[in-house]
């Protein structure tokens, strides 16, 4: 069995939820405390053993790339001032082999897979969205790829939602259970309110067989008018097992506004430096909000 070792991060969506911020920047730069969100996907994808990542960009590709380059300058001002610890922080940023492609038009998540597939080749690969960070003690690319190594087949990462959120979701319709992994019969993107075959959800993190790509190639449209990886998911299952795996740990939802303001608040409880005067800020603020009310 061939090993995982390269990662797909699409990060060419419009961000159209976080307008106008990102106008001129894409969402997956938009940082949780002080880390740029995709940093934290890139930082899994390397616990996880992955060696090359390619990240698909659209607009303010230039902003992706700055990043994860050295930035001789800054090193140099904070190494001189003797800033070791912001130093190592801004390093770590380059120490990946990154490279860069371009979805010309964000025609769906499916679509922005497919612009990868030269750099992927005939080889198992993974994919994770820059939506969805994901803290736990294995980080869950690492758990994922544990279980393509014991099945070989595709698998795709899942976390129960509320039924009043499947249709946010591409939901999973499980048959058989062997712990947290599951045989699926079918994949389904966006289903209708009420209609969801279960309430577990695909939570941006993939391990997928390269045969996916016959699929993705058919380019077909699906839920939205875009080109929908489930849709290819469920055609891949098709023809060989795709698994869905109940991974441990906590996602938080950075793609929609209040995910991204909780999972700010949640990250500042958990630092040292920030949680007791951000404790005091907010009783402050719940008081005022009480008094206001009534
Ligand atoms: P989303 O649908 O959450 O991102 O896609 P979006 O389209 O940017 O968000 P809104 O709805 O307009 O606010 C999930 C991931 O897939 C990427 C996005 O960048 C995001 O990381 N994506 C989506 C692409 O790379 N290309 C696409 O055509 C669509």
């Amino acid at each position: 069995m061939k090993q995982v070792r390269k990662a797909i991060i699409p990060a060419a969506g419009l961000g159209t939820r976080f307008l106008p911020a990102t106008k001129a920047m894409p969402k997956e730069m938009l940082p949780i405390i002080d880390k740029p969100t995709i940093q934290y996907i890139v930082e899994e994808a390397v616990e996880a053993g992955i060696e090359d990542i390619i990240i698909v960009t659209g607009k303010g590709k230039r902003a992706i790339e700055d990043h994860f380059d050295h930035a001789f300058e800054l090193e140099n001002n904070l190494a001189e001032k003797g800033k070791l610890k912001l130093l190592e922080a801004v390093q770590r940023s380059s120490k990946v082999d990154i490279h860069y492609i371009r979805q010309k038009e964000p025609k769906g998540l499916g679509h922005a897979v497919w612009c990868a597939r030269r750099f992927i080749g005939d080889e198992p690969f993974a994919v994770l969205l820059g939506d969805d960070i994901v803290q736990a003690e294995v980080p869950c690319l690492k758990q994922l790829i544990h279980q393509y190594e014991s099945t070989g087949g595709s698998i795709i990462g899942v976390q129960p939602v509320a039924d009043s959120e499947t249709q946010r979701y591409g939901i999973i319709d499980p048959i058989a259970k062997e712990g947290r992994l599951y045989q699926v019969r079918t994949f389904v993107e966006k289903p209708p309110a009420g209609q969801a075959p279960s309430n577990l959800a695909i939570m941006g993190r993939y391990i997928l067989n390269p045969e996916i790509f016959r699929f993705l190639d058919l380019q077909e449209e699906g839920a939205g008018g875009e080109i929908q990886l489930t849709d290819a998911i469920r055609r891949l299952n098709e023809i060989q097992n795709v698994y869905a795996y109940h991974f441990q740990g906590v996602r938080y939802d950075v793609g929609e506004k209040l995910g991204f303001i909780l999972t700010t608040l949640d990250f500042a409880m958990q630092n040292s430096e920030l949680r007791t005067q951000l404790l005091e800020e907010m009783e402050k603020m719940v008081r005022k909000q009480s008094q206001a009310i009534g």
